[in-house]
């Protein structure tokens, strides 16, 4: 209980802090939002959206999951998208995911882990999509780590294969799609440069007539 108290003195610090610099902050967040991102990230507690990237509240819509996965029948995740694209006109979605994921290594591993095995599997497969060339690396380290890069990449392409952004772009609607990886050893972000803003940027396959 003791932590749990302390939570409610950390807030009224941070109010403090954020409220002596701009006494209106939160009765003008309070009237609306207009963040310009959607960050798509992992609910590993070493990669908080905001913190990284240094934005206040208000500025970034946030997804997270186990993985930073997209897929295409999570109505959570889905819902988001929906919501950031249509409603908030996000410019900009970040996919976001991290050397040293859990997800991505349990994933990596035989071992059973319960109900979130379901969920990992979505990692095996796109290991099986780039099985060659992960495998090519001799190193454990570095398996574990493209399988990072790949999974950020596979999730900015899930993203743009969605309805939601495809009828965006239809409409003439600016939406960019980004893959980073961030890296909890130092603290730094890196850019996969994937970045997708357009349906020419796509696979055939998942070009929608809308
Ligand atoms: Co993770």
């Amino acid at each position: 209980m003791q932590a749990l108290t302390q939570f409610f003195e950390n807030n009224k610090t941070w109010v403090k802090e954020i409220t002596d610099k701009t006494p209106d902050f939160f009765k003008q967040l309070s009237e609306k939002q207009s963040p310009e991102y959607l960050w798509i990230g992992c609910s590993d507690s070493r990669v908080p959206a905001n913190q990284i990237v240094n934005l206040l509240p208000g500025e970034i819509f946030v997804h997270r999951n186990i993985a930073n996965l997209v897929v295409h029948t999570d109505l959570n995740c889905l819902s988001v998208i929906q919501y950031a694209v249509d409603v908030l006109k996000v410019r900009h979605i970040i996919v976001c995911g991290h050397y040293g994921c859990g997800g991505i290594k349990a994933a990596l591993e035989k071992k059973e882990h319960g109900l979130i095995d379901n969920w990992l599997r979505h990692i095996k497969d796109i290991y099986r999509c780039h099985q060659q060339e992960i495998e090519a690396l001799r190193d454990d380290e570095e398996k574990f780590r493209l399988l990072c890069e790949k999974n950020v990449i596979e999730q900015v392409a899930n993203v743009c294969h969605t309805t939601i952004v495809q009828k965006a772009w239809k409409a003439g609607q600016e939406v960019i799609v980004h893959g980073w990886i961030y890296s909890v050893d130092d603290g730094l972000l890196k850019d996969l440069d994937v970045c997708i803003s357009g349906l020419e940027q796509i696979q055939l396959i998942h070009h929608l007539n809308l």
